[in-house]
């Protein structure tokens, strides 16, 4: 079986790489010249911890191959996978036109009996009417849709050991196919779900809306726990332990961030209204989660006596989330800008050097580790949950700062061991310190 996969973004390179991991000859095409050239090298373009490992596994047995040319490459593919991008238009819909831009380029080269399947993230209905878009060229072939769950930082285990798979077909002949590329997972007894193209489509955006709607809910039970003394750790904890709920994405912090779940649930809620459906539950989601920047910041300003100016600030992660360089939608853009514009010199640390964080914040310096950007500082802000900030020895920060003042956005630390540390210490949905209000600043 001979695969090609069309885009190698997150998703498209995270599948080409599994597939051939899998056994499968695989092609991943993409028209930017130098990522290319970049991943024939062996030099990866994304972050993902054990990616680089099996790209040289797989390239050094001839399964996998990188390519510019997607004429030749799609031409002898028994299955075709589609993985473009499709971010957020400025309606909040989805653009299609990278889907369909690389739907048109194949049309007068696929081979007929292949199989073409879309994993780019949709609106219901795309699938279908890619179908008839090539129809419509005189290209007649069997159109899938097969939606991708895989987390930044996780991939390569969420591909290789999914919770599900899901796959929307129309034919027989797709459906054959689909089970032939998936069949090393059935080992593990991994649910694979035939469904229709429009039904998996929605399963996609329905997934993650419902999993960004689970961190804004625990986002706002951690904002009545500081206004009434509770815990939101325990109270996740007590919650998670229902398996009818489930323990995952229960971790109160500073909002969700990322390519994916801003941009889809901004698709799903516009899909919605243009069908008069009142997703009322998606649209506070939204509304809760881009205001959780704002009372982020308030936090902070609170912490700091409502002052930042001058004050040096120690951040330490700035990327979206943990194991990724990614710093698309990170809410530490906002909290950062925000502490700027009220004139706070800022350092920033984050364990993946990320290039993005580096230009988005060209003009700050960034640090070689942890304990340098804290020197001297006023405040210590983490903005991210990177496993190596749970290991930092709190008593020597404490020894190198100006202020002991320490602002976890992400819970990273035991309320016993912040009390040892000697810092003040300020965290999301937990009373170890009230802050106190505005009034009681101004009156100080
Ligand atoms: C998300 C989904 O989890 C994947 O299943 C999906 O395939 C992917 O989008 C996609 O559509 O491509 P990802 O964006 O990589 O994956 O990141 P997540 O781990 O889901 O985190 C999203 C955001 O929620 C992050 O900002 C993270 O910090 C935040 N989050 C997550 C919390 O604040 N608390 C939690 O308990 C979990």
């Amino acid at each position: 079986m001979k695969i090609a996969v069309i885009g190698t973004g997150y998703v498209g390179l995270v599948s080409g790489v599994c597939f051939s991991e899998f056994g499968f000859n695989v092609i991943c095409v993409d028209n930017d010249v130098s990522k290319i050239k970049e991943l024939r090298s062996g030099k990866v373009p994304i972050y993902e911890p054990g990616l680089d490992k099996l790209i040289q596994k797989n390239s050094q047995a001839k399964r996998l191959i990188f390519s510019v040319d997607m004429k030749s490459s799609v031409a002898d593919a028994d299955i075709v996978f589609i993985a473009v991008g499709t971010p957020s238009k400025l309606d909040g819909s989805a653009d299609l036109s990278c889907v369909y831009t690389a739907v048109d380029e194949i049309s007068s080269c696929i081979n007929k009996n292949a199989v073409l399947v879309i994993k780019s993230t949709v609106p219901v209905g795309t699938t279908t009417a890619i179908k008839k878009f090539l129809s419509d060229k005189g290209t007649d072939i069997d159109v899938a849709f097969n939606p991708e769950f895989l987390k930044e930082g996780a991939a390569i285990a969420d591909f290789m050991h999914p919770d599900r798979v899901i796959l929307g077909v129309q034919s027989k002949k797709a459906k054959k196919i689909l089970s032939q590329v998936y069949r090393p997972l059935y080992v593990f007894n991994i649910p694979i779900v035939f469904t229709s193209p429009e039904t998996a489509e929605l399963s996609k955006y329905a997934s993650n809306a419902f999993l960004a709607m689970k961190v804004t809910f625990i986002n706002e039970i951690a904002d009545l726990c500081e206004s009434c003394g509770a815990d939101v750790n325990d109270v996740a904890l007590a919650m998670g332990l229902d398996k009818r709920i489930g323990d995952k994405f229960l971790q109160a912090g500073p909002g969700y961030g990322g390519s994916c779940f801003p941009k889809d649930t901004s698709a799903l809620q516009n899909f919605a209204q243009k069908r008069g459906v009142n997703l009322s539950l998606v649209k506070e989601t939204i509304k809760s989660n881009n205001n959780r920047l704002i009372r982020m910041v308030e936090k902070i300003l609170l912490a700091c006596d409502n002052n930042v100016k001058g004050k040096n600030i120690s951040i330490l992660g700035v990327t979206f989330k943990a194991d990724t360089d990614d710093m698309r939608d990170s809410p530490s853009i906002g909290i950062i800008n925000a502490l700027l514009e009220r004139g706070a010199n800022i350092q920033i640390y984050d364990p993946s050097f990320s290039d993005q964080a580096k230009q988005i914040f060209s003009s700050l310096k960034f640090n070689d580790n942890a304990y340098d950007n804290c020197n001297e500082a006023d405040v210590i802000i983490i903005l991210t949950d990177w496993s190596e900030f749970r290991a930092l020895n709190l008593q020597e920060l404490n020894r190198r700062v100006k202020n002991p003042l320490l602002i976890d956005l992400r819970n990273i630390y035991t309320l016993p061991e912040a009390s040892a540390s000697g810092f003040n210490y300020y965290s999301v949905g937990r009373c170890f310190k009230k802050l106190k209000s505005i009034e009681e600043i101004t009156t100080q």
